[in-house]
């Protein structure tokens, strides 16, 4: 059975299809990656995935349940199965690195103190992070923070996790490590991952899948491999970084100049 399942999903801000027909299914076990330039919609589509973000039309199926038509108690009950790592990590700091893993443990469940606090180490320990407990976030790299917040993204035994640009601000070696980490757990814990991101070696290192996004569509999707040779244009100039291709560096001088125009009208 597909984990996830999204039919045909719209979503319009200001006038303009940011998420512009989209289908796309996601096997249970699965890491698939969403990649695509700035702007293409990939973080508006992940919003969408986890219903913090309503879309004008389309369905998103979890499991055969449509998200799209839950009351928000339901949809709290649906997230609390997700777990998500966020951009810079987003721990808090007032909190120990055990604390904040153990957030969602005494928001969301009833556990007394001493089975949360079991949790948290054997979590800890699956990140590489045995004895940390007591650290504050300060006291730690971009990389270890990255790896709290995955213990805490992995706290309730999710069977889905979401990962917004699980590279951004680490070094390459970094970035490998987490990655390592995003692989080894995803196999280990049988997890069904979605990883947005814009790089393309972290990407090519722990997709199955890879759904490449532009403007709103998915232009291509398929294994690494696939992708890799990829005949589609964007895709090709994607993957190779280059300047030339379907997406220009400037735009022409006439559509530059009707652009001022309507910005004098407004
Ligand atoms: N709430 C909103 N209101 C208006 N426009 C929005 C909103 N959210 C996103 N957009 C627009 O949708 C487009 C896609 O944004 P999105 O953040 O999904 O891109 P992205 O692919 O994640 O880019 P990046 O790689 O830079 O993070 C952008 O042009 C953005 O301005
Ligand atoms: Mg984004």
């Amino acid at each position: 059975m597909n984990m996830i399942e999204i039919k045909n999903l719209i979503k319009t801000y200001d006038n303009r299809r940011v998420l512009d027909d989209i289908n796309l299914s996601i096997k249970q076990g699965e890491t698939m990656v969403i990649m695509g330039g700035s702007g293409c919609g990939k973080s508006t589509l992940l919003r969408h995935i986890i219903s913090l973000a309503r879309p004008d039309s389309g369905q998103i199926l979890i499991k055969g349940q449509d998200i799209t038509v839950m009351n928000e108690a339901r949809l709290v009950e649906v997230r609390k199965r997700f777990g998500m790592l966020f951009q810079s990590g987003a721990l808090l700091n007032s909190l120990t690195v055990g604390e904040n893993v153990a957030l969602p443990l005494v928001e969301h469940t009833k556990l007394d103190r001493k089975i949360i606090s079991i949790i948290v180490k054997m979590k800890l320990e699956l990140v590489g992070l045995t004895g940390f407990e007591n650290l504050m976030p300060s006291q730690l790299s971009g990389g270890m923070k990255k790896r709290v917040g995955l213990a805490r993204a992995i706290a309730m035994d999710p069977e889905l996790v979401f990962y917004d640009e699980p590279g951004a601000g680490l070094d390459p070696i970094t970035t490998a490590v987490v990655d390592k980490l995003i692989m080894d757990l995803t196999k280990k814990l049988g997890i069904t991952s979605i990883v947005v991101t814009h790089e393309m070696k972290s990407a090519f290192r722990i997709a199955d899948r890879i759904a490449v996004l532009y403007k709103g569509k998915v232009v291509d999707i398929g294994t690494p491999e696939y992708i890799r040779n990829s005949k589609h244009p964007y895709v090709n100039q994607f993957i190779n970084g280059a300047p030339d291709g379907p997406e220009p560096l400037r735009r022409s001088k006439d559509d530059y100049l009707s652009r001022l125009t309507s910005f004098d009208e407004d």
